[in-house]
């Protein structure tokens, strides 16, 4: 048996109980870590190793104010210390994947930082042309999410209750049958 690389039980606890932030404090997030998050995104898998992404990052609160208006669901960008854009070129499902994948590495590693994190859609043709000359990204390029950076306040809820808790695994798991557990 090989030794784990990091202590088992801090990982899994940090992989189980990253949650959506938010609402964040004002306070602004350090370039230093900024570049660290960026770094990890830099080293997400994606199909083929295409790495069909450009990532913005947005500081300026008029900016992610403007980035908060451009969604049905992604009001809360308008009190983030930080968002990084996430846009990509290609065929849909697989960037949408790759999407995902760059995201959860992105908001797990800024919960190793101590910063709160929430993904946010642009869920629209035109939500993302709205972010498209928003941010002078060029048309081949698609501005699918963001993840929204900051401290979070913990003294105001996150969510509402249908949006938190999980469905119990026998519900969603079957070992080696479908309904067999
Ligand atoms: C594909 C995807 C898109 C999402 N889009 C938004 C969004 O636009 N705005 C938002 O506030 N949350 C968004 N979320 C966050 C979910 O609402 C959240 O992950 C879910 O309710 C579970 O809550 P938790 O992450 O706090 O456990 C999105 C999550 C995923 C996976």
């Amino acid at each position: 048996m090989s030794t784990p690389e990091f202590p088992p039980e801090s990982a899994l606890a940090a992989l189980r109980s990253l949650r959506q932030s938010r609402r964040f404090l004002p306070d602004p997030i350090a370039r230093e870590h900024l570049e660290q998050l960026l770094e990890v995104a830099r080293w997400t898998g994606s199909a083929k190793n295409t790495q069909p992404w450009h990532l913005i990052v947005v500081t300026d609160p008029a900016t992610n104010q403007a980035l908060a208006d451009a969604g049905a669901f992604t009001a809360f960008l308008g009190g983030v210390a930080a968002s990084i854009v996430v846009a990509l070129e290609g065929e849909a499902r697989s960037v949408a994947y790759d999407d995902g994948r760059l995201q959860e590495r992105v908001m797990l590693a800024a919960r190793a930082l101590g910063i709160g994190s929430g993904t946010a859609w642009f869920g629209t043709a035109e939500n993302r042309q709205q972010v498209r000359e928003l941010l002078g990204i060029p048309a081949h390029l698609d501005p699918w999410s963001a993840i929204g950076l900051g401290y979070t306040d913990t003294s105001q809820e996150q969510a509402s209750p249908q949006l938190s808790g999980r469905k119990p695994l026998a519900e969603i798991v079957s070992w080696e049958r479908y309904g067999e557990h």
